[in-house]
This record gives C-alpha cells, structure tokens and sequence, in this order.
C-alpha cells in the first residue's frame, strides 16, 4: 500500500469518502462510478479476501497501523479525525473505511448451479435488511440470493456493514425481468414458497416437508410496507406463513421472518446446515 497524507477534506483524491449517510448522493455516486464502501477491519479484509479490489483506503492517523499487513495495490490515505469527520459526515474515531471496485455480476445460471435453497427478495427498500438477510441467509446454510430488479442494494455501506461481509461470499445476483422473473426460478427447478402472513397459505413447516427433499426451493420475501406484489404471490408455487400467535402483531420484520425461514429450508427433513469452507 502506498501510503499519502491528507489535510483538505476538499482533496479530490477523497472523493469517493464524501458524505457517506447521504444516502441520494451516496447511491448516484456509486452507481455512476463503480464503487461501493467496506467499513471497518474485518468487512474490508473480507471484501479484500473475496478478491474485490480496492481504490483507496480511508484511516485516521491514529489507527494508521490496523491495516498495515493488507497486501493489496492501493493507496492508503491517512487523514486527521476532524479531516475525516467533516468529508464523510460522522465521527470515523475508531473506524477504517475502504472504497472497492464492484465486480459484474454472475448470471442466474451461474448462481443457481448446484444450488438447492434460495432466497429471492422483492423490492425491499432498506438496506439494513438486505444485509441482515444475507447475514442470515449465510450463517443458516443458503446457497444463493436473488434480487427483483427494484430491491436495494446489497453493497450499500449500510448492507455490507449489517451483513458481517456475507454480501461477499454468499452468491447473488438480480432478476433482469420482475415480470417474468419467477418462471426462470421455476423452470430452473425450484419450487417456489411465497413468505405472506396473510390468510390463504399453509404453515411453512408443513409445507417445506410436503416437497420432494430432492427439489430446490425459493424463499420469497417481500417488501417492508406491503409484502410480495399480487403478481409474485400469484406465481409462487405456494403461499406459506410463520404461524403468528394473534397477540396484536399481525407480521414479523422481513429479517425475522427470513431467519426463520431460511433454517426451516437448510434444516428440512432433519438435515443439518450444511458447512461451507470459509464462512463470515
Ligand atoms: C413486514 S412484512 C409485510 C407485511 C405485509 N402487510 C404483508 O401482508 O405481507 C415483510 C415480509 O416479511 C415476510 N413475513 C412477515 N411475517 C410473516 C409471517 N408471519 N409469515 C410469512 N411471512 C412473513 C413476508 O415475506 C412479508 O412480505
């Protein structure tokens, strides 16, 4: 790493740290320019492990060492707290920030190949929940994610941060076509579970162990405010629920539910999660 000291957090080598909760600008900014943020130690040590490539690092003079035996090719800039605190908008006192490349992303057959359980989200819309879900969907045993065209992003700062770097090693990618989408899922050979609480579904124990263990299955998860669309609930294969106990909560949190679900899937028919090398 090729270490530069910085004063001006005007300095156009910053550029890419400006204003990180900003989240308008922040989502411009990364799309047009290929980028996403990792922060602190052990998420950008995983971005770097999956072999994302950096652009720069961000650290205060004071934690000029945490990073110091990160081999990679890219400069390090070392700034002040109160340099770091006015470019990106928040007191960085114990953090490290690094700024990486986004890679394309795999095609569907790439991501579903050998695959036996999924969870596709709909147009969720917070990022803290993506993460949370790749989190999740990880540490229980899932094989991939797939996104709807509209559904936040998974290499928002704030998604990479909650995930723990699952975002990195669990495999995803993004439906081109909401429309059609769930018919490429199904003629792939899965079978697909919509995730509603709403009435006209079985219980989702039930229903997991009324499919072949052989058969892939889809998790369909739905968006925060009002669920999976008429379109994706009338395309599922089936409609399950978490049963809920009626005590004046009428839903969980999509990341609950998604948890919940994600084990019954890896841990149906008795199985155990199966362990993938590496892990987050
Ligand atoms: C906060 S909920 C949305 C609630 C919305 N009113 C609805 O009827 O779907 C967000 C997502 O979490 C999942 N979810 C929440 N509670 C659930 C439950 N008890 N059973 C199955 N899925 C649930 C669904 O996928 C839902 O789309």
């Amino acid at each position: 790493m090729h270490v530069i000291e910085i004063d001006d957090p005007a300095d156009p080598r910053l550029a890419d740290y400006t204003r990180l909760r900003d989240v308008n600008l922040r989502r411009h900014l990364e799309a047009e320019h290929g980028l996403f943020m990792a922060e602190g130690e052990k998420v950008i040590r995983r971005a770097a492990a999956a072999g994302y490539a950096p652009r720069s690092l961000l650290l205060t003079r004071r934690r000029a060492e945490v990073l110091a035996d990160l081999d990679v090719d890219a400069p390090l800039y070392l700034v002040e707290e109160e340099t770091a605190e006015r470019l990106v908008g928040f007191d960085l006192h114990r953090g490290a920030l690094a700024a990486f490349h986004r890679g394309p992303l795999p095609s569907l057959d790439e991501v579903l190949a050998g695959a036996r359980g999924i969870v596709v989200l709909e147009d969720l819309v917070d990022h803290t929940n993506v993460g949370a879900i790749f989190r999740s969907a990880a540490g229980l045993g899932v094989d991939a994610v797939v996104l709807a065209p509209r559904c936040a992003d998974p290499l928002y700062r704030r998604s990479v941060k909650v995930s723990m770097g699952a975002v990195f090693t669990l495999p995803y990618t993004r439906l081109d076509d909401w429309y059609g989408g769930l018919d490429e899922l199904r003629e792939a050979g899965f079978h697909l579970m919509a995730l509603t609480p709403g009435e006209d579904s079985r219980p989702l124990r039930e229903a997991m162990s009324a499919v072949d263990p052989d058969t892939g299955v889809g998790l369909l998860l739905g968006t925060e405010g009002d669920g999976l669309s008429a379109r994706w609930l009338e395309r599922a294969d089936t409609r399950v629920h978490i049963p809920m106990s009626g005590r004046d909560v009428d839903s969980l949190n999509v990341t609950a539910a998604a948890a919940i679900a994600c084990y019954e899937l890896t841990h149906r028919g008795g199985a155990g999660v199966r362990v993938h090398r590496g892990g987050t």
